[in-house]
């Protein structure tokens, strides 16, 4: 079955082609990142603007090869979290194209779809198998699972026990992960998306001085009875910091920031891992692509010895694309009449009705 994937929830306008989830026919991101660069962070009405612009190019790229025939279903991102904007694009393309090619619509919400990155096949595969137990060797996620999804958008744990069956069992009570490295990115003078320039920033300072134990900044709500997360204390933290000491060095800031996050988004997925005796580890959304945050990973596991295993999708993958998309139309296949389809950015508003939950 081939889907063709919309996804226009933010800065990136993306389409793929997948076929039954698993395989990328096509796929092609154009990102309006850069252009945001000048602003220090996103403005609303300009994401939109350039999602208006990239959207026809970018759907005539990823079906060069194949006729609408070829397509059996259109899936779109019509829940978030998303800027409105930018998902009306989406949405009403996909609608349009719906109409004019008599094919099935299936609304997707982002938030969960960041999750099926895992599923898709890649030449280098993303399994790690810890070889404290090599009996769970597995090329593909097994349920139930814990994944920890964590973008710009949201900073969730989720227990899954199984496709359209799955229970939220944690989330940020402020800002999400990529927001944090956003804006502390902001703070050190680095550019847009903090992600990646904090993690560039954080490698410097690696290549210096790596015997130093970085402990600089809280790990909010760490040792908390509860699987949620907290990061705004993490800014306000580094704000301070900063301003008391304006002469520190930036890579070493970078650092501790990106060691804090990390620190608190891993041990917080290995208690919901623990607690809800689950042997499987999925990790999604930007954040995803963060090295340090694999690395921790692996050695938490190892010196907990803990019979896990842990999956994480290629860099490329993590962040916003179409695959996932498609991939999540593709395991959760429930059409919805093109009048019921409208963009909600609220992810939890728009699980309630595009998700069809089996838990629920
Ligand atoms: O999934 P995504 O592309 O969009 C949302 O759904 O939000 O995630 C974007 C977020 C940004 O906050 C960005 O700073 C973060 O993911 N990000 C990273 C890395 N790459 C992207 N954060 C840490 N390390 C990275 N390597
Ligand atoms: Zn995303």
């Amino acid at each position: 079955m081939k889907i063709l994937g919309i996804e226009t929830s933010c800065d990136e306008t993306a389409a793929a082609v997948v076929e039954d989830g698993t395989t990328i026919l096509s796929s092609v991101v154009a990102s309006s990142a850069d252009f945001h660069i000048k602003t220090g962070g996103i403005i609303p009405e300009n994401a939109a603007r350039k999602q208006v612009e990239y959207m026809i190019p970018t759907l005539l790229k990823a079906m060069q090869g194949f006729s609408p025939k070829d397509i059996d279903s259109i899936s779109v991102t019509a829940g978030g979290p998303g800027l409105i904007g930018s998902m009306l694009v989406g949405v009403e393309t996909a609608k349009t194209l719906s109409l004019v090619w008599q094919k099935p619509i299936v609304p997707v919400v982002h938030l969960l779809a960041h999750v099926y990155a895992n599923f898709i096949e890649t030449q280098n595969s993303t399994v790690k198998t810890n070889k404290h137990n090599s009996k769970l060797k597995t090329n593909t996620p097994h349920f139930p699972a814990v994944v920890l999804t964590v973008a710009g958008g949201h900073t969730e744990l989720i227990l899954m026990k199984g496709h359209g069956d799955f229970e939220i069992i944690g989330s940020t009570r402020d800002d999400a992960a990529g927001e944090t490295f956003d804006k502390c990115a902001r703070i050190l003078g680095l550019p847009y998306p903090g992600g990646p320039s904090i993690a560039a920033e954080a490698e410097k300072f690696k290549l210096q001085s790596s015997s130093l134990k970085l402990k600089m900044f809280p790990r909010p709500m760490i040792n908390d009875e509860t699987l949620d997360f907290s990061f705004s204390g993490l800014k306000t933290a580094v704000l301070r910091k900063t301003e008391e000491n304006k002469n520190l060095d930036r890579s070493w800031i970078a650092a501790e920031i990106q060691e804090a996050i990390v620190d608190v988004l891993v041990e917080k997925t290995l208690k919901a891992a623990k607690k809800f005796k689950v042997k499987n580890i999925l990790v999604a959304g930007g954040v995803a692509a963060n090295i340090r945050l694999g690395e921790i990973f692996k050695s938490k596991i190892e010196t907990q010895k803990l019979t896990v295993n842990l999956f994480v999708p290629p860099p490329k993958l993590c962040t916003d694309n179409a695959t996932f998309i498609a991939s999540y139309a593709f395991f959760n296949n429930h059409p919805m009449k093109l009048d019921k389809i409208v963009a909600i950015p609220d992810h939890m508003e728009a699980i309630k009705i595009y998700a069809n939950n089996k838990s629920k």
